[in-house]
């Protein structure tokens, strides 16, 4: 017989992504429609909330049924409705919030709540099954967590940071090199072209917790280029990208690594939009390879690291299987933090 096929509609609205997926079983994507509102964005240096809810609403239905379309179903063959409801911009959570309630109310089906982050770790499960317990660094641009899973849907933050996250740091800084937002990709592009000769510091590498600080590292930056322009000086646009992403990632990989080995586990998930970070996922996988010990590294594709939906069904799925539903009261929560259910 058959294994039976769990479907699950999911959406995604929390910032400036609005995407609807059809999931099977987790761990396939039938369909993940994304439509991006960055050009939209791009001229304020950064998200404009009230921007990006209208956007929301503009495109979110045509987004699902675009999605029901391509992963060929109808509501009938659905098991579950899901959607995050935080953390991230109220107007914009509120946007996917309420149409997968008016699907779930319409078509009957139940209605699971999402926490976005849990989404971003749960990107993995397309590359690979996840194996507990396991550390997951998240990089996004609101967050930068170190989290311990004992077990599926578990999230025990054990490193958070104390000011700016990873993927901030980078749109803040690429604003100073000339960059639009988001400048993460940009900035990438060009560390790869220059080299670290400004030694930035690398901000609370020696204590002995798991916490990060960036706000240090981008003000040494910016004092950098400031002090440079008032002497008329010209930097080295490239090296000055080395230099801040070497920072950053001696960081991210020290900390988690440590992480990684006084927890025992076996496997490290990289997620978040900063994990598309090409110098980041090559530094990652140099410095396991060189532990006496394997550990399995697993890091979404670039186009699942930033926001969408399949990640958001694949972690809907986990919570589907424990009968984690919402009623239609569900309400946006723009400060979700994790919190686990047995
Ligand atoms: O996860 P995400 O798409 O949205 C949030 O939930 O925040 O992350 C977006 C962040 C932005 O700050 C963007 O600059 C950063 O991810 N980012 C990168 C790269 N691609 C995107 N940062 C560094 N290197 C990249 N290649
Ligand atoms: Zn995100």
């Amino acid at each position: 017989m058959s294994e039976k096929r769990e479907l699950i509609l999911s959406f995604e609205s929390s910032c400036d992504e609005t995407s609807v997926a059809v999931i099977e079983n987790g761990d396939k994507i039938l369909s993940n429609i994304i439509a991006t509102q960055i050009d939209s964005h791009k001229r304020f240096g950064g998200v404009v909330p009230e921007v990006a809810s209208r956007h929301h609403v503009e495109a979110i239905t045509i987004c699902a049924q675009e999605a029901m379309a391509a992963a060929n179903v109808t509501y009938r063959d659905l098991s579950a409705v899901a959607v995050t409801y935080g953390p991230g911009l109220v107007g914009s959570l509120l946007i996917g919030v309420n149409a997968a309630k008016a699907i779930a109310y319409a078509h009957h089906l139940p209605l699971i709540p999402v926490n976005h982050m849990a989404g971003h770790i749960y990107a993995a499960r397309f590359v690979k099954p996840l194996k507990y317990p396991l550390i997951a660094l998240l990089v996004s641009g609101g967050h930068t967590e170190l989290v311990y899973m004992r077990k599926a849907g578990e999230f025990e933050i054990i490193g958070d940071t104390r000011d700016d996250a990873a993927g901030e740091a980078y749109d803040k800084i690429g604003r100073v090199l000339g960059i639009n937002y988001p400048a993460g990709k940009e900035v990438d592009e060009l560390a790869h072209q220059g080299h670290d000769t400004f030694n930035f510091p690398r901000a609370m590498l020696k204590e002995d917790n798991y916490d990060f600080s960036f706000s240090g590292l981008k003000s040494a930056f910016i004092n950098t280029v400031h002090h440079a322009n008032q002497i008329g000086e010209q930097l080295n646009r490239a090296d000055l990208a080395a230099s801040f992403q070497a920072s950053v990632i001696d960081v991210l990989t020290a900390k988690t690594i440590r992480a990684v080995n006084e927890y025992h586990v076996d496997q490290l998930v990289v997620a978040g939009g900063v994990a598309a970070n090409h110098g980041l996922r090559d530094a990652f996988a140099q410095r396991l390879s060189e532990l006496d010990h394997h550990v399995d590294l697993i890091v979404p594709p670039l186009r699942l690291c930033g926001d969408n939906a399949a990640m958001i069904g694949a972690a809907a799925h986990i919570e589907y299987q424990k009968h984690h539903f919402a009623d239609l009261y569900l309400n946006a929560d723009p400060n979700l933090e994790f919190t686990y259910q047995a």
